[in-house]
């Protein structure tokens, strides 16, 4: 087993460039497998939950291949298989495959995920719009069976929630469907912004990508292309509060700032400003020698990204004052705070809020990482706490973040990673 350790104390200063996006490339790999053929994927991460997706292309008769920071899709071989439980329990945007498998062969078997770390996660609004477009759903033995004899046609869905998952899910089954789908309440991150700016790139229609209506006039093939991912807004901000928290300064590349418009608010409230020195490249720096209280809200994109909801919890451990946190996304997000806590923090949960008293010292312990944001967040602590920290169970922040710790300790940090 791994353990990161951390020396804290030291302020971040120098340049950094932030790795592609996992929550983009993941239903970017999944929609690969509607083109017949290799899609090249310029950017993309090299973390274990990319290589879980490629696991899941290679046991549906996909291959995979890297070659340095591109990842070729090639789905040639892509057949009607089952998606295996032992995968999709691993990482539940396995599910993914749901839509491409339905597209392309009218029938889908995938294992469903059950619950996970952060909160139940349902899929209802995934299968109420699959349902629309045409595929009688059931669930049985613990899979997820769809099919639709007579072929996805378009239709009109309204989601409950502004589900990223549901509106992947949808976006992909569209694309190949006969005829006209307007997709409402649809999510607007960046990342879906990314995949549907990767399927028009395949020869798919779809307009409104990033607002809340989609429209997607189905087309009969898709062709495969050359792309890039974007760089992961939340290992950017994870890297700004990095800097902020340390009150260093230093310039982040692979950053934009128009992603992350919510922290770069936030953050300005507080005390650390965020500019632009090109369209990717954004300086963090503090404006004072004190951090002030801010409280968040976590809510879809635009809102606060709930990603980087345990990270800017460390920033305000240490802030001089009482600031609050509300958790709107996920029902069990707060599994960090026992953690911090042990490094001295003072912070109380009622319900889905966390109060916290910031500007106290924050003291090393011997920590363990709970998922992956939760992860990123003891680092943050760690970076500020006096004497050593050392996180165990890390391999949680492996499945999202690319060499985390060799970024910050290119930014001046003392921090290595051990087998214990
Ligand atoms: N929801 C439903 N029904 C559904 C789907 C979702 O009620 O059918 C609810 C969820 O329970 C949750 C809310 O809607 O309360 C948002 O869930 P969403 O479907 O948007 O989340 P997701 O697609 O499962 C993605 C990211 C998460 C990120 C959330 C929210 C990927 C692979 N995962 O999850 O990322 O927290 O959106 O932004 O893109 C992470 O990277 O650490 C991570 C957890």
């Amino acid at each position: 087993m791994e353990r990161i350790i951390i020396k804290g104390g030291k302020k971040l200063s120098g340049s950094v460039r932030v790795s592609g996006s996992k929550n983009a490339a993941l239903p970017v790999i999944a929609a690969s497998l509607l083109a017949d053929g290799a899609c090249r994927l310029e950017n993309a991460p090299k973390v274990k939950d990319i290589q879980t997706m490629c696991q899941m292309v290679g046991v549906l008769g996909g291959r995979t291949k890297r070659e340095t920071d591109v990842l070729v899709i090639d789905s040639s071989g892509f057949s009607c298989r089952p998606a295996p439980y032992d995968l999709v329990r691993t990482m539940r945007a396995s599910v993914y495959v749901l839509a491409p498998l339905l597209s392309r062969f009218r029938k889908a078997k995938v294992a469903l995920p059950g619950g996970c770390a952060i909160g139940l996660r349902p899929l209802d609004q995934h299968l109420k719009g699959l349902e629309a477009l045409g595929a009688k759903v059931k669930m049985e033995h613990g899979y997820i069976q769809a099919e639709a004899a007579q072929g996805l046609h378009g239709a009109e869905i309204y989601l409950d929630v502004a589900s990223v998952g549901a509106t992947v899910n949808i976006l992909l089954a569209a694309a190949l469907a006969k005829g006209r789908t307007v997709l409402d309440h649809a999510a607007c991150e960046p990342e879906i912004v990314n995949l549907a700016g990767f399927l028009n790139a395949m020869g798919a229609r779809i307009q409104g990508a990033g607002t809340s209506r989609v429209l997607i006039e189905g087309v009969k093939r898709l062709a495969p292309v050359t792309y890039q991912i974007i760089p992961d807004r939340i290992e950017a901000g994870t890297l700004a509060i990095a800097v902020a928290i340390t009150q260093g300064e230093a310039l982040i590349e692979g950053f934009f700032l128009t992603h992350l418009a919510a922290l770069e608010r936030k953050l300005s409230a507080a005390g650390v400003e965020l500019r632009s020195e090109s369209e990717s490249a954004v300086r963090v720096k503090c404006k004072n020698d004190e951090l002030l209280p801010i409280d968040i809200v976590t809510l879809p994109y635009p809102g606060f990204p709930t990603d980087l909801q345990a990270q800017w919890m460390a920033l305000m451990c240490r802030a001089s004052g009482r600031s609050v946190i509300t958790e709107s996304i996920w029902e069990n997000r707060f599994m960090h705070v026992a953690e911090l806590k042990r490094m001295g923090a003072n912070i109380r949960i009622e319900g889905n809020n966390a109060l916290i008293r910031g500007g106290r010292a924050l003291s090393g312990a011997p920590v363990m990482a709970s998922d992956l944001r939760a992860s990123a967040a003891l680092i943050l602590a760690g970076l500020v706490a006096e004497g050593e920290t050392s996180i165990s169970r890390i391999y949680h922040l492996d499945r999202g973040y690319e060499k985390l710790e060799d970024k910050l300790a290119a930014l001046g940090a003392e921090i290595r990673r051990e087998t214990e």
